[in-house]
């Protein structure tokens, strides 16, 4: 069932979510980043109903979402001064961090790791859902498994209705990229998810601190989550520079393809085509672009096209995470 939040309805959703999540049920809720498909952390069983709703494989660890700092102490082993400085500087917000786990977290959390994820958002209804609930909320991104997350409440319901115990709608989500994920190794930072919270935010934090993308085998293997295919729409997607689109949609039509164009408003113009088009904003605001982008991929899953061609961004500050996820969705990184 799908609830839309609105002002007047507020406490009522709250507690019935919180019923739920208390009786071991599954709740989808926004965050500012993505929407949240939501179980009580604690609960094994729950959290193992997760897995089953989203069709995820079971060595692909779960973030735990938390409303206040006695939470992550009853969770996760105590900070070092520079997990201690991160999290003070982007909690609530889109930075999730892995630490040492305690034992009271199952191991269906972590996906049979000895650390954890763990994430306090900014979105005022998920902190008070978690809050009012009283129990750390284990929460990966409310889409099927391998597909773009979802954000917005439609495309919620798309992937999981029938499958949750209750939907509750918000509205678009506000960044539209998941949460940074960091860890703390031998004293720098490696940042295994890039997103909102950039490189050059936590260098700033900690300028005398190493701060890198992790890409090693070894990173990456400790954060499962990278290993599969992601964000993936219907038909097939490739990135296309915006000097050369013209004229690859052009080609492709020729050979009789069904085109859908993702690209900025300032590329438009130059589309003399059928092809279908989705304009995700301006090449000025790269913020823009990231909270329309998985709303984009999945437009032309009901528009039946042979191929999808994106626009590609500047990789800079959230560029970095959207050039990560477009990368991704293409199946070839
Ligand atoms: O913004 C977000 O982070 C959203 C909202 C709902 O909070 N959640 C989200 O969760 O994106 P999910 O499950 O789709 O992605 C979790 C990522 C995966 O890449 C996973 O491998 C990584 O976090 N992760 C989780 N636990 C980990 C751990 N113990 N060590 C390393 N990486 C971990
Ligand atoms: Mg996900």
């Amino acid at each position: 069932m799908k609830i839309k939040l609105n002002k007047d309805n507020k406490d009522e959703v709250i507690s019935k979510a919180v019923e739920i999540i208390k009786s071991g049920g599954l709740v989808v809720f926004p965050t500012e980043t993505v929407y949240g498909l939501g179980a009580d952390a604690l609960n094994e069983n729950a959290v193992k109903n997760i897995f089953k709703a989203k069709g995820r494989p079971g060595d692909n660890p779960v973030i735990v979402h938390i409303s206040n700092f006695s939470q992550l102490r009853l969770i996760a082993e105590p900070l070092s001064g520079l997990e201690e400085k991160l999290v003070n500087a982007f909690w609530p917000g889109p930075f999730t961090i892995v630490l040492q786990k305690k034992d009271v977290v199952p191991l269906s959390v972590s996906g049979g790791l000895e650390t954890v994820a763990v994430r306090m958002p900014a979105h005022v209804f998920a902190r008070e859902l978690i809050e009012v609930a009283g129990v750390p909320i284990a929460a990966p991104s409310a889409n099927t498994s391998g597909r773009p997350s979802a954000t917005t409440g439609d495309h919620v319901c798309v992937d999981l209705d029938g499958k949750v115990d209750l939907i509750v709608d918000a509205g678009i989500s506000d960044i539209g990229l998941e949460s940074t994920v960091a860890k703390v190794v031998e004293n720098k930072v490696a940042i295994l998810r890039a997103g909102a919270v950039t490189k050059e935010m936590i260098e700033k934090v900690l300028p005398e601190v190493e701060v890198f993308f992790s890409n090693k085998k070894e990173d990456l293997d400790a954060s499962p989550g990278t290993r599969y295919r992601h964000y993936a729409p219907k038909a097939p997607i490739e990135i296309v520079s915006p000097e050369k689109m013209a004229k690859y949609v052009g080609e492709l039509e020729s050979q009789g393809k069904k085109v859908g164009v993702i690209c900025t408003f300032q590329n438009e113009k130059f589309l003399h085509s059928r092809a279908s088009i989705f304009i995700i904003g301006s090449q000025e605001d790269l913020k823009e672009i990231s909270k329309s982008f998985y709303q984009a991929l999945r437009f032309f899953d009901d528009h039946a096209v042979d191929v999808i061609l994106c626009e590609s961004f500047r990789e800079e500050g959230i560029g970095i995470a959207l050039m990560d996820r477009l990368k991704k969705a293409t199946g070839k990184f």
